[in-house]
């Protein structure tokens, strides 16, 4: 069993306010426009390669994972979430409840290709589990593309006296016309690179990219704070063969 030297974040915007987060997360510019064609590009093709998406919430990624020819197991903790994936694709994909400081039993060993983590580490205090198991789960060489909040970002919107340390901290977000204020990890970059390189995974890609350009005419405002500043960090790492 995995140990965390912290608690899991549990925060109640994916639990209480699933459907509002997933109407929010299809359509904002962070999202949509940012985040998910960066773990697409970062990702590659996926046809035919068996693709394990975590923290899946309401299946977005997974659809067009899927739309691309990948045979998805998306997991999420909140069990509203994966009812919203399993109602967004059917029998097109296999959703579980999962929570990701616990084994993923659901997965065979080297049962899968590729696994994505679009927003969700920034939620664990503690990567080494995860990733260990994510080591199981994966075939040798495989991939792990991933997106955290940027370290510069959250240290800076924090405004926090130690960069140095990984610690909880808490923001209140805008979703579905309400505040909610949401919970998660803020870590430095050498503790991001730290925790890959203890778990055997060897770093091929760090990405800051800009959003996509038409959101520059769908959101003059979204494509400016996006293309200029330090909003998300994306990470394509490989999983070093086991001995
Ligand atoms: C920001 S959303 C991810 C967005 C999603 N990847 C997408 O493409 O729409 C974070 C998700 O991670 C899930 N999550 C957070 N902490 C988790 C944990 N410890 N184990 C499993 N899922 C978790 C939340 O329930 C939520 O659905």
């Amino acid at each position: 069993m995995f140990v965390y030297r912290g608690r899991v974040a549990h925060n109640t915007l994916y639990e209480q306010f699933a459907e509002a987060y997933a109407r929010h997360s299809e359509h904002s510019p962070a999202n949509a426009y940012y985040d998910r064609p960066a773990i697409l590009a970062l990702a590659g093709d996926v046809s035919g390669r068996r693709v394990l998406d975590l923290g899946c919430a309401a299946g977005v990624l997974s659809e067009q994972l899927v739309a691309r020819g990948a045979t998805v197991t998306g997991v999420d903790r909140e069990p509203r979430m994966v009812e919203l994936a399993r109602a967004r694709l059917g029998d097109r994909a296999r959703f579980e409840v999962a929570e990701l400081s616990e084994p993923l039993d659901m997965v065979p060993t080297a049962g899968v290709d590729l696994v994505v983590a679009s927003l969700v580490l920034h939620y664990l205090p503690d990567w080494h589990g995860l990733l260990t198991e994510l080591g199981r789960c994966l075939v040798p060489g495989g991939e792990l593309v991933f997106s955290v909040h940027h370290p510069a970002a959250d240290w800076q919107g924090q405004g926090r006296p130690d960069y140095l340390s990984t610690e909880l901290v808490s923001e209140t977000w805008p979703v579905g016309g309400q505040d909610v204020e949401v919970s998660f990890y803020r870590r430095p970059l050498s503790a991001v690179f730290e925790q890959l390189h203890r778990a055997g995974f060897v770093v091929d890609t760090v990405d800051e990219p800009r959003p996509l350009p038409e959101l520059s005419r769908l959101s003059p405002d979204a494509y400016a704070e996006l293309s200029t500043k330090p909003v998300f960090l994306f990470v394509k790492a490989f999983a070093v063969a086991r001995p």
